[in-house]
């Protein structure tokens, strides 16, 4: 009796993984970004309770005072495109991905290299929120986009940003992510989170 209700148990499981499994390869289950009619995407919601994968740095002080994305930027991996990459080892259509900048912590920073001394050491901090980026893979909307990746800004200001924001010409962003970014237009070699999840499920 026992055993019975033991193997029943595993095959059930057994189904329900695979009915997920193909879910998933069907790209189905993805959460999708939000458009309106015009075109416009919205600001996700929630956002920060992704799945955080880095935070490159690149201080103002080190790039002639105005760095192009000030100063950290926070990545962020939509959960069920995360779950989806850890599954398949590819981003599934329908992902998101954002970028969300702050300012290094002021505190009596030296000019020439925009770092502070703080007791863990001399080095930088995360100061205030001052921007917000967003990329979304869908060759279906963005059929004109190379690999389907479309680029947005919500604006590189303190919040609140922008509500909305409209894709950004092939130039301006996507060309320099199909050139140097390792996987699939995202700069997986700066996400060690990424990497290590890659196929792991
Ligand atoms: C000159 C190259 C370049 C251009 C142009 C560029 N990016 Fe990026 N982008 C990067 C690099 C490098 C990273 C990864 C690390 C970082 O953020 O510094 C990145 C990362 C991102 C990410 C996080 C996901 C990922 O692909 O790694 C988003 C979102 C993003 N960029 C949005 C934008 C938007 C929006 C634009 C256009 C306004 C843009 N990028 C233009 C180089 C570029």
């Amino acid at each position: 009796m026992k055993k019975a209700t033991i193997l029943l148990t595993i095959s059930a499981v057994a189904v329900v993984t695979a009915a997920a499994f193909v879910q998933a390869d069907g790209h189905g289950d993805i959460n999708r970004a939000s458009f309106n009619d015009d075109g416009s995407v919205n600001i996700p919601e929630g956002y920060r309770q992704w799945v955080f994968v880095g935070a490159p740095l690149t201080p103002n002080a080190l790039n002639g005072g105005a760095a192009p994305f000030p100063e950290y930027h926070n990545v962020y991996v939509e959960p069920s495109a995360f779950a989806y990459w850890e599954a398949n080892g590819t981003f599934p259509e329908g992902t998101q991905i954002v970028k969300e900048l702050t300012l290094v912590y002021e505190n009596d920073n030296d000019p020439e290299t925009g770092a502070s001394f703080e007791v863990s050491g001399v080095g930088y901090q995360q100061g205030e929120f001052a921007g917000l980026e967003l990329t979304v893979k869908d060759n279906e909307r963005f059929g004109d986009m190379p690999g389907g990746w479309a680029y947005f800004s919500f604006g590189h200001q303190p919040e609140p940003y922008a509500e909305t924001a409209v894709a950004f010409p092939q130039e301006s962003c996507n060309a320099c992510h199909e050139a140097n970014a390792q996987d699939d237009f995202v700069f997986t070699q700066f996400y060690p989170i990424l990497r290590a999840a890659q196929g792991s499920q």
